[in-house]
């Protein structure tokens, strides 16, 4: 356990992850895309700006409330969101239920269930790593991220910076730094699938103690 951290046990922990879920029901906690929505269009116009013709399908890891999937079936592509919370799912379903090719699956993907994933040409993985990390520890967050990296020609992705979203199992990186955190990026892609080009595609402002968030694209050379 890392130094300073405050430890908390199996059940205040389910007890903090209800009230969460309760607070998100009657809507007194925004969803992720609702607290960062001043930078959805710039973080969208960055994807859209390395697709093309040849892509054809589409899936969103942790589509939250399918922002993204939604935009990505409007640009044209068959278009699937994967969440595993119930109240993300639902807002995303009632959100978009009239974008034609959009579609929201309600699925944890972990160590087991990311075999069930389809290959597609892009794949988004957005702000998804540190709850991997949290659940599964540093190898096992990028397993499966090397998992998603076989299943998809193009993949987003997307790290929190800062060591506070992450769990014990702390990523080497100098936290909030860009430099470090694009290197980190490089070094994992590197393990998990080798001879992937990993290029910087852009980076927007976060919210909270994090002042940005850095956006990869990983790709064939
Ligand atoms: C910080 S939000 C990011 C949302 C969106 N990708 C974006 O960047 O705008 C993380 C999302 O990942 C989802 N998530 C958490 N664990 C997940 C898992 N094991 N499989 C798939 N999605 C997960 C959360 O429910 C949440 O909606």
């Amino acid at each position: 356990m890392t130094a300073g951290r405050k430890q908390s046990g199996p059940t205040s922990k389910g007890l903090k992850r209800n009230l969460k879920k309760f607070a998100r029901v009657l809507r007194l906690k925004p969803l992720y895309q609702e607290e960062r929505a001043s930078v959805f269009k710039d973080r969208w116009a960055a994807i859209a700006s390395c697709l093309d013709g040849s892509d054809a399908s589409f899936i969103d890891i942790g589509c939250n409330m399918g922002h993204f999937t939604a935009a990505a079936a409007r640009h044209g592509l068959f278009a699937i969101g994967v969440d595993p919370m119930e109240e993300a799912i639902s807002r995303a379903r009632r959100l978009h239920r009239k974008v034609r090719g959009c579609g929201f699956v309600f699925l944890d993907v972990n160590l087991e269930t990311v075999r069930l994933i389809p290959t597609v040409d892009v794949m988004l993985c957005l702000s998804v790593h540190h709850y991997w990390n949290r659940a599964h520890g540093e190898d096992g967050a990028w397993r499966i991220i090397g998992e998603l990296a076989q299943r998809s020609r193009k993949l987003f992705f997307e790290p929190a910076s800062s060591h506070g979203r992450y769990g014990a199992d702390v990523p080497p990186f100098r936290e909030n730094d860009e430099e470090s955190i694009a290197a980190y990026v490089r070094n994992g892609f590197a393990r998990v699938a080798p001879g992937r080009k990993v290029s910087h595609v852009k980076t927007t402002s976060s919210i909270n103690t994090e002042s940005f968030r850095s956006m990869f694209l990983i790709s064939s050379p």
